[in-house]
């Protein structure tokens, strides 16, 4: 058998068990004490009333409504009988005329030199030296009037409180003895029962590689409560699943990818016919700029790269126009900026690379002569040319990895692009939690990045 340790649900619902038990029996059984030894006016009464209630109904009559026998049950009657100085009943007539008793002889109880009095229902008498306590009751029932006396001596009423409440003593503890062995038993056997499709969750978890990712935990038999929880892990694993593949789908794409100019480089080569070191060099440019945007995706890819801050978008935007004005004029376009002033929380680094990327594409797509509008404001941001523009096929895929469109624009760029660029744009704007879309704009194109979300999106 496993150890519990002490968090254990078992340890913890058997302690909540005992200790409730405990401070129940605790509880109760002091405030019965308190009521015995403290208040034995109160337990009197109580007995009074009940034993009241217990004769007037073990009373038979005659046909004349008289009183003639008293049937309760055999331990009381004896004890009526044994121990008749001490516990005594009558059943009087209004006149004071004793009709039933269990004593011979018997007079109606009445304080010293006093005569029978219906009124007095509670008092005390001394009888031989003995202390009664003495109450008399009117007999509900319809016909003659009748009451009722019973009688407690003070002596026998102690004799009582002690063997009670030791008997109750050792009943009680018993009891909660019992209680917490039943209690503990059965507590130990449900939890182990309802956490029995735990330890199989756990176990079928264990052997969960990326070589079997598309195993899922059973909720069959699951305690409900408990279901949310794997019902959400299942969901980690699945989102786990689609992620893994797809990084393994890409990793296969970049080597495909590289695969292909090194075979193209090293057939060059191999040829040994002085190779063509302008095509070489830039087949390697291709190359590196493939891997330092797979790096940069990588990066981009992982929220714990960003560092967030409070961030002056013109300046950016500034930035980043100053960055790529040399490639603007060689390829004879302008860049007109229509800016706002805005500050935003975001990563500058993120940003710039993002704004880099939207504007690279923009000025190797824009004709000769023709402008680039950047548009800045507190909504979001705008990149837009006037060139070929994406077809309407082409939108929903400019933004997956990989992808290339067949215009290879003005060929600033050597062997063109690698596909990466506007896949690591998306996953920027992502981590900041804004949207990029793409929108034909006819002509060109325009990617709009949107800062505040639509409400409710
Ligand atoms: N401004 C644009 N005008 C027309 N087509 C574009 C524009 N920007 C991107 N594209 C298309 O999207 C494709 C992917 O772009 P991108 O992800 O930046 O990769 P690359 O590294 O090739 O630039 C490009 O090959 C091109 O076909
Ligand atoms: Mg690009």
């Amino acid at each position: 058998m496993n150890r519990m340790p002490r968090n254990s649900l078992t340890v913890r619902l058997l302690a909540a068990t005992a200790l409730a038990l405990l401070m129940t029996t605790t509880v109760v059984g002091a405030l019965s004490y308190v009521v015995v030894t403290h208040y034995p006016g109160v337990w009197l009464e109580a007995d009074f009333v009940s034993t009241a209630e217990e004769v007037a109904d073990g009373l038979i009559f005659d046909a004349a409504d008289r009183p003639i026998a008293l049937k309760i049950h055999p331990g009381l009657t004896s004890a009526y009988e044994a121990l008749h100085n001490d516990m005594l009943y009558r059943v009087v007539d209004p006149d004071g005329n004793v009709l039933l008793a269990a004593d011979a002889n018997a007079k109606p109880l009445a304080p010293h030199g006093e005569a029978f009095d219906p009124a007095l229902t509670r008092f005390d008498l001394m009888r031989d030296g003995n202390l009664l306590h003495v109450a008399t009751f009117p007999l509900d029932r319809p016909g003659p009037i009748y009451f009722l006396q019973l009688a407690r001596s003070e002596r026998f009423q102690q004799a009582m409180t002690g063997l009670e409440s030791s008997t109750a003593h050792e009943a009680g503890l018993t009891a909660t003895l019992a209680a917490l062995l039943i209690f503990s038993a059965i507590v130990f056997y449900t939890i182990r029962r309802v956490l029995k499709p735990l330890h199989t969750a756990s176990e079928a978890a264990a052997h969960i590689t990326p070589g079997n990712r598309h195993t899922r935990l059973s909720t069959e038999g699951m305690p409900s409560e408990l279901v949310p929880l794997i019902t959400a892990l299942n969901q980690a694993l699945e989102r786990l699943s689609v992620g893994y593949a797809v990084q393994q789908e890409f990793l296969a794409t970049a080597a495909h990818e590289l695969k292909t100019p090194l075979a193209l480089m090293r057939g060059t080569v191999e040829l040994g016919n002085s190779p063509d070191r302008t095509t070489l060099l830039a087949d390697i440019d291709g190359m590196s700029r493939q891997v330092q945007q797979l790096l940069q995706l990588a990066e981009c890819s992982e929220s714990q790269n960003y560092t967030m801050g409070q961030t002056d978008m013109v300046g950016v935007v500034a930035d980043a126009t100053a960055k790529l004005s040399r490639l603007a004029t060689n390829a004879h376009v302008v860049m007109h900026t229509t800016l706002a002033p805005c500050v935003i929380s975001a990563d500058r680094a993120a940003l710039f690379i993002l704004l880099r990327n939207l504007l690279e594409n923009a000025v190797r797509f824009a004709p000769r002569g023709s402008a680039i509008d950047i548009v800045l404001n507190a909504q979001g941001l705008s990149v837009r040319d006037y060139g070929v523009g994406i077809s309407a096929q082409d939108i929903a895929m400019v933004f997956k990895r990989y992808w290339r469109g067949s215009e290879s624009g003005n060929g600033e760029f050597g062997t063109g692009g690698s596909g990466l660029g506007l896949a690591i744009c998306l996953q920027i704007a992502q981590a900041h939690g804004w949207t990029i879309s793409v929108h034909d704009a006819e002509p060109g194109a325009r990617f709009q990045v949107d800062f505040l979300q639509p409400r409710g999106a």
